[in-house]
């Protein structure tokens, strides 16, 4: 029987597992087996016995579930660490189909790896964003969550409140909310935000980030000109913007920014460093008090002073740099990771005949394998590109 295999995530700040209970019963509806490391799901709130009751088999033993495995699901890479000597890939058969959140712009040693091991990877953050593969769209069904979480975290460290009150003892302002990047964490953000009632704007280079923007009931800023106007890639990402461009749009966050209570930044470009837009002399600008959500921080940080891990004051404005914000909803990021990951399953897994059946021209399919027979296949990261 084709056997999925599912392990506890080790890197630090992940606390998601690949699998729910509810993917677990569909996976064993199908007539697959699911082995999955004990302990696997407890940080997101699944328990072994929740596991167990959903049709999963628990076992202790990682080499073994490995050696075991026709799938691996995962949702960040396997654990390979030289100075610890753990190689969680070593123990994989060749063919076995791995597919997760696979990092390959950084992680290109791990390719090597997937190589050398002869074994299938898929990297779930390639799959398009087209209209078929939206079930399978983890980028969006984890940034919705990082862009809800942003705001809860911000207003957690706000020391002034969110909407305006007016009660006998006088009014409250309502906080001001500037969200950088209005892609999907930052339309979450935008909409959570102006749940909890405050005023908020939203930037990004993007043009038809502009009426998304305003239909949440935001105001839109942006420098628009010729530049913008074709800013969009056709895949729908933000394209890289000029030198001069970039200076426009720092001017205008300059006066913008000093108003604001909450910013929280979301501004990213696939496989490149993230766009530097507020600096040092712009924080100096806000009011005491005032908070920063970088949640591009582990792409090198929308927010010159951010850190990774931490919350950096300076000169009284909090600037929040926590990795991995989906995992900070561990329970519903996974299961919605966990849906996305079956659903990609299901283009891999031929229902009526019960057997593994990989449609290589499938588009989605293509835009998101790494390697296949000893070989890396996919053309951005051959040797020499
Ligand atoms: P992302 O996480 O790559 O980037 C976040 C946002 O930052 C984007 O809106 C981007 O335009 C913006 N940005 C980049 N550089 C910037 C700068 N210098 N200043 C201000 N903002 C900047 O984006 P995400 O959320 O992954 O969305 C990317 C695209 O994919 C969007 O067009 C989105 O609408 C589209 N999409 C399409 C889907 C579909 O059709 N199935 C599903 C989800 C997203």
């Amino acid at each position: 029987m084709v056997k999925i295999a599912v392990l506890k995530e080790s890197a630090s700040h992940e606390y998601r597992v690949a699998v729910s209970p509810e993917s677990i019963r569909r996976i064993k509806a199908l007539g697959l087996d699911v082995l999955v490391e004990a302990g696997a799901g407890t940080r997101a709130n699944f328990t072994d016995e929740m596991f167990v009751k959903a049709g999963a088999l628990i076992e202790h033993d990682v080499p073994k579930i490995l050696g075991q495995a026709d799938f691996l699901f995962k949702v960040q890479s396997p654990y390979v660490s030289e100075a610890e000597n753990i190689d969680h890939v070593k123990y994989l058969k060749p063919g076995t189909i791995l597919i997760g959140l696979l990092s390959p712009y950084t992680q290109r040693d791990m390719l090597r790896r997937y190589q050398e091991q002869k074994i299938i990877s898929f990297a779930l953050e390639l799959v398009p964003r087209t209209t078929r593969a939206q079930t399978m769209d983890v980028l969006s069904s984890q940034a919705n969550l990082a862009g809800y979480k942003a705001v809860l975290e911000a207003t957690n460290l706000y020391a002034r409140s969110m909407p305006m009150m007016m009660t006998a003892a006088g009014t409250i302002a309502p906080a001001k909310v500037m969200i950088m990047g209005a892609g999907v964490a930052g339309l979450q953000a935008i909409a959570t935000a102006r749940r909890l009632g405050a005023i908020v704007c939203a930037t990004d280079v993007r043009p038809a980030a502009k009426e998304q923007v305003e239909s949440l009931g935001a105001s839109f800023i942006a420098v628009i000109d010729e530049e913008f106007k074709a800013a969009e890639s056709a895949g729908g990402y933000a394209k890289q913007m000029s030198a001069s461009y970039q200076e426009k749009q720092a001017a205008l966050i300059a006066e913008t920014i000093k108003k604001q209570d909450i910013v929280i930044t979301t501004a990213q470009i696939p496989g490149k460093q993230a766009p530097r837009l507020i600096t040092k002399t712009m924080v100096e600008t806000m009011k005491p008090g005032s908070i920063i959500v970088d949640l591009a921080v582990e792409q090198g940080g929308n927010c010159e002073l951010s850190r990774v891990g931490d919350v950096v004051e300076h000169q009284k404005v909090k600037i929040v740099g926590f990795p991995n914000m989906p995992s900070r909803l561990a329970e519903v990021a996974s299961s919605q990771y966990a849906n996305n990951l079956y659903q990609f399953f299901l283009l891999l897994f031929h229902k009526n005949d019960r057997r593994v059946q990989i449609p290589w021209d499938d588009d989605i399919v293509k835009s998101c394998a790494l390697t296949r027979d000893g070989h890396i296949i996919h053309p951005a990261f051959q040797v020499n590109t």
